[in-house]
């Protein structure tokens, strides 16, 4: 069966040993709360479904672009705490490799609480990042041959994320440009670590909130004023939410896309992990920006049509 998204599709067998997407980043669990609407302060009130999902950005856009039909793996720590039997299990339900992944004892896991509000579709997070420590170099020991595209989500340990980058870079030094692994950064929250990590990529996707905090007030001002700082050859792209999104190649023009509003808004947990990974997607199936970045919009606002992510399928 083909989905909506069939131009990017996988058509053929891919190959899991060569052509992987690695995601580095988060994983937490969401506590998912639909509510009618966003809850009264000090009230009692029922909810009209509860569910656990996997979350974290990182661990969103690998479920993304599983769905989407990309070979993918996530790396990242993972506590030794109650929670690792749902996320193992619902790790292999969505064929994504964790292989490589750090079980740590002795910490909590990360969790979210999220209220979903049915009248507006926000979602308000409520987050606690547990006891778990951040992945470290030491513990990037993968093989590097196995992925096409490596993706970061940035976190406060950018500067061990800033080593695992030069250890692709030292790895892509010695192969012909078709060989060469991509790497992507994402800034999303507006930690001042992450500022290392922008020069260090192909592709830097900001984000809306990232940009403002930023003094950016509209999606084309944030690539013009983060473009002098990426690396040669380098795209920066910065999706702004009911504004589309746009992305700037260094030295070459801007190209904008609008949003593509999925009508009613259901649920808008993790929009922009999904419009990350359906840019990375399409860009590794060789779209040119435009049309990745028309597919990513228009994935995202499919997102935000429905509950959880499985029904991008
Ligand atoms: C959505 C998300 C959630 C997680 C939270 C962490 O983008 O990754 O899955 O709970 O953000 O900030």
């Amino acid at each position: 069966q083909q989905n909506s998204f069939s131009l990017f599709s996988i058509s053929e067998p891919v190959n899991m040993e060569t052509n992987r997407i690695l995601c580095l980043g988060k994983l937490c669990v969401d506590i998912i709360a639909e509510c009618e609407d966003f809850p009264q302060e000090d009230s009692d009130q029922r909810c009209k479904r509860q569910r656990w999902q996997r979350g974290g950005n990182a661990n969103n856009t690998s479920t993304v672009l599983s769905i989407l039909g990309a070979p993918v793996e996530y790396l990242g720590t993972i506590a030794n705490s109650h929670e690792l039997g749902f996320l193992r299990d619902d790790y292999q339900r969505a064929g994504i490799i964790i292989d490589n992944c750090v079980i740590v004892d002795n910490c909590s896991c990360p969790v979210s609480l999220v209220l979903l509000s049915s009248v507006s579709g926000s979602r308000t997070i409520i987050h606690d990042s547990g006891s778990l420590p951040e992945l470290t170099h030491k513990d990037f020991q993968v093989d590097l041959g196995s992925y096409a595209w490596v993706h970061f989500e940035g976190r406060p340990s950018a500067a061990e994320q800033v080593k695992m980058l030069r250890d692709i870079d030292n790895h892509n030094a010695d192969l012909e440009e078709n060989d060469r692994i991509t790497t992507s950064v994402e800034l999303e929250k507006n930690r001042p670590a992450l500022a290392q990590l922008i020069d260090k990529a192909d592709y830097v996707f900001i984000s809306k909130d990232y940009a403002t905090a930023h003094g950016f007030y509209s999606k084309e001002d944030a690539v013009e004023g983060f473009v002098d700082k990426i690396r040669e050859g380098a795209t920066v792209i910065c999706a702004w939410g009911e504004d589309g999104a746009c992305a700037k190649p260094k030295g070459e023009p801007t190209i904008s896309v609008p949003a593509i509003s999925p009508g009613t808004i259901i649920d808008t947990l993790g929009a922009g992990d999904t419009f990350n990974a359906a840019m990375i997607h399409a860009l590794c199936k060789g779209a040119v920006l435009q049309s990745a970045l028309t597919f990513a919009c228009k994935v995202a606002g499919e997102k935000c049509g429905m509950k959880g992510f499985s029904g991008l399928r």
